[in-house]
């Protein structure tokens, strides 16, 4: 089946963060919004159908995934990331950021260090504070427009501070680097030497361009599965965030019992009947929807970093392996931050996060979000020129 991305829907009152809290978050009410991670594309016609069954049903009770939506999982991991998943494994959470916080209080002592790479998700720092976590950061090096770890200053982080677990972005947001299995595994060897811990939040892990390919970190084989949890979740790849469903991976016994135990402290149990009905929908039979929009995606990139070139050369694109947020650099401009958000906002009327939120790293950069219809992204850039361009 092919779908039209083209169209423009209107996502107006329709209870959406992206297009009804601008007032309320004080931003004008009519800005063009490329800001949080979801997608204004309609999600897969098989998603639709089966929520649209479960709706006729009519009947929404207290929810298990069960075994077809387990199998639908294994089949996707096998296929496109050569995994091979237990069901035992699998615990379900509301969200990947739910599940990191739980891993943080089930897996840390208050007080112990938790390592970041920034620029990075700003949750990650969110989660490790507000659990009263010590947080330590080792900031990706930005080589000619091109991120990287920096081996040396992570392993000296990781020594010098004790730290205990390591929150891994991969794909990293909003980089969008799609890390190597080279660069996975002196990653994974460095964790290892110091017994470190690892949640890999691969959130954006079916996002990848032409030419990169995503290795799930706890598929390399050195014993990573036995220290790995593993975020992933249907909601970026199929634009069902609204749902609130992740599929948490965690295959060492005894972790995967404490994480556990701290979901029932948190009173957390049941599924949303909505949001399994349609992850096993996407998972069985989304594929043919999720190619299409990974090639739209890479038009959208295409278009983007052309317009650019052509007519605002001041901005600079960091070119993503992977995930539809892009990172532009606008320190050519000389702008402070709070100057650069106030010309975005009310000369451009564009809302788009603020490369400071990710860490003082992101300082005089922007992160947008191009999962849109073409018309939307044209226009966004249009606004940027009015006020950037040449
Ligand atoms: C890296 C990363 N992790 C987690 C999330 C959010 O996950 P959830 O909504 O399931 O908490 C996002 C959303 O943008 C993200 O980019």
């Amino acid at each position: 089946m092919s779908y039209t991305l083209d169209t423009v829907i209107n996502r107006k009152n329709t209870h959406s963060l992206k297009y009804d809290c601008a007032a309320e978050r004080g931003k004008p009410e009519d800005i063009l919004p490329f800001w949080v991670a979801d997608m204004d594309f309609k999600t897969a016609q098989p998603v639709l159908d089966a929520l649209e069954k479960s709706v006729r049903h009519g009947i929404f009770g207290y929810t298990e995934s069960g075994i077809p939506y387990v199998r639908a999982l294994r089949s996707w991991y096998m296929s496109y990331f050569g995994w091979e998943i237990k069901p035992e494994w699998l615990v379900k959470t509301p969200g990947v950021v739910f599940a990191i916080c739980t891993a943080i209080r089930a897996l840390t002592h208050p007080g112990d260090a938790v390592l970041i790479q920034p620029p990075v998700y700003y949750p990650f720092s969110e989660s490790i504070r507000a659990n009263h976590r010590k947080l330590v950061t080792s900031p990706l090096i930005l080589k000619n427009e091109h991120y990287e770890m920096d081996w040396e200053d992570l392993e000296k982080k990781i020594s010098e501070n004790d730290v205990k677990m390591c929150i891994l972005c991969s794909p990293h947001n909003p980089v969008g680097r799609v890390w190597t299995e080279k660069e996975l595994d002196r990653f994974s060897s460095i964790c290892r030497k110091y017994s470190v811990r690892v949640i890999a939040d691969e959130i954006h892990g079916d996002f990848t361009y032409p030419g990169h390919r995503q290795t799930v970190f706890a598929s390399l084989r050195h014993g990573e599965e036995d220290f790995t949890i593993t975020c992933t979740a249907p909601s970026k790849t199929f634009n069902l965030a609204g749902l609130q469903d992740s599929n948490i991976w965690i295959p060492n016994e005894i972790l995967r019992r404490a994480f556990q135990e701290e979901m029932v402290r948190a009173g957390y149990s049941q599924l949303n009947t909505m949001a399994v009905v349609a992850g096993e929908a996407a998972y069985s039979a989304g594929r043919p929807w999720l190619e299409n929009v990974k090639n739209y995606l890479k038009e959208n990139l295409d278009f983007t970093r052309k317009y650019l070139t052509e007519h605002i050369p001041g901005i600079k694109l960091v070119e993503p392996d992977g995930t539809y947020l892009i990172w532009l650099d606008f320190r050519s401009f000389g702008l402070t931050d709070e100057d650069l958000e106030k010309e975005l906002v009310y000369k451009a009327n564009l809302w788009m996060d603020m490369g400071i939120l990710f860490g003082p790293e992101g300082s005089g950069f922007v992160r947008m979000n191009i999962a849109c219809p073409r018309q939307t992204l044209g226009q966004g850039l249009e606004q940027m020129r009015k006020v950037f361009g040449r």
